[in-house]
């Protein structure tokens, strides 16, 4: 993992360059499940602590107030465009390959930006099998120039080859599930032979984060900084992308302040020795998971 510290915006933020080329901001903005005016207030104060990459879904049914928090945010701040990365994620139904074009053409329309900076599809679906058709659509909006790049979400080392191997394509992130009770070692192995980057959803284990763990207190105190911060730091030193979500100022500004320590390898290996085989927190095995 290569670590740089540019600056993003007001805040200085790690970088991850993606295969394609494009940067993204080491640590983003987790959305789901904030929706209508409190939701709108909660990206405007996230925005507003530094964040600068948000994640999104057409299922999460909040692309709308994510564009208009965006949009508000760049317009009252003065913050260029690009200094702001968004991502949204197509669903199940909308697969089939000309369905899923229209779809992304609908999330552009609803964000209000011009074009989506990292779209993905959700969930690949297996037994439906339509997820080729699906990538194909998305290699195609990237082409048309309705979004700047293209990822997956929930996808296996198995079926990422195959997308690649219908397509020619490659996608530059994998969001999956990853916390330090099931931390994807192997997926994360198979990212690194591919050149994508991970991207964390449930980054401190929701309601199960194991802030009362030994090992992640012991951290936290001989580092001067919270269980959570911890957590967040753990995903950084892996070079996985965390997207906590947080309704709570405070715990956005804490969740961001992740940069000013670092880990020992043995704080590091403790971590990752929590990890279990049935550690998912729901169940998500993208083999058998099916979301439209
Ligand atoms: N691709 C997918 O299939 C998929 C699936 C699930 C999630 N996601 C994405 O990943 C994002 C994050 O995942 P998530 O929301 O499931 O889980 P998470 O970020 O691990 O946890 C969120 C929960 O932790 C609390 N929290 C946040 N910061 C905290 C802190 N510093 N101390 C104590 N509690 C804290 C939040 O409460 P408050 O809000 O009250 O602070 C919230 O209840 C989602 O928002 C979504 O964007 C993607």
């Amino acid at each position: 993992m290569s670590e740089q510290w540019p600056s993003v915006g007001c805040m200085s933020i790690p970088t991850r360059t993606l295969s394609d080329g494009f940067e993204i901001p080491a640590l983003g903005f987790g959305t789901y499940p904030l929706v209508g005016e409190a939701g709108y207030r909660a990206i405007r104060s996230a925005l507003e602590a530094g964040y600068r990459l948000v994640d999104s879904a057409v299922n999460y049914e909040n692309e709308g107030i994510v564009g208009k928090a965006v949009r508000d945010f760049l317009a009252e701040s003065g913050t260029p465009r690009d200094h702001v990365t968004v991502q949204s994620k197509l669903p199940g139904r909308h697969h089939e390959q000309a369905r899923a074009l229209a779809s992304i053409e609908e999330s552009v329309a609803r964000m209000g930006v011009e074009r989506i900076d990292v779209m993905m599809i959700h969930w690949p679906n297996p037994i439906t099998g339509k997820y080729l058709g699906a990538w194909r659509a998305l290699v195609e909006a990237r082409d048309k120039g309705l979004v700047r790049s293209i990822g997956v979400s929930n996808f296996t080392p198995a079926l990422l080859e195959e997308i690649i191997a219908d397509s020619g394509v490659a996608p530059v992130v994998n969001q999956v599930e990853m916390h330090p009770w099931f931390n994807q070692e192997a997926l994360r192995e198979a990212h690194d032979r591919l050149g994508i980057v991970t991207e964390a959803w449930s980054p401190l284990g929701k309601r199960q984060a194991p802030f009362d763990e030994a090992i992640v207190t012991a951290a936290a105190a001989a580092h001067g900084v919270t269980p959570a911060q911890v957590v967040l730091r753990w995903h950084v030193q892996h070079g996985s992308v965390p997207l906590p979500k947080s309704a709570t100022p405070e715990r956005q500004r804490a969740n961001l302040d992740v940069l000013g320590f670092t880990l020992a390898d043995a704080e590091m290996t403790a971590i990752d020795s929590m990890t279990r085989a049935d550690g998912r927190l729901f169940a998500g095995d993208p083999d058998t998971h099916e979301e439209m």
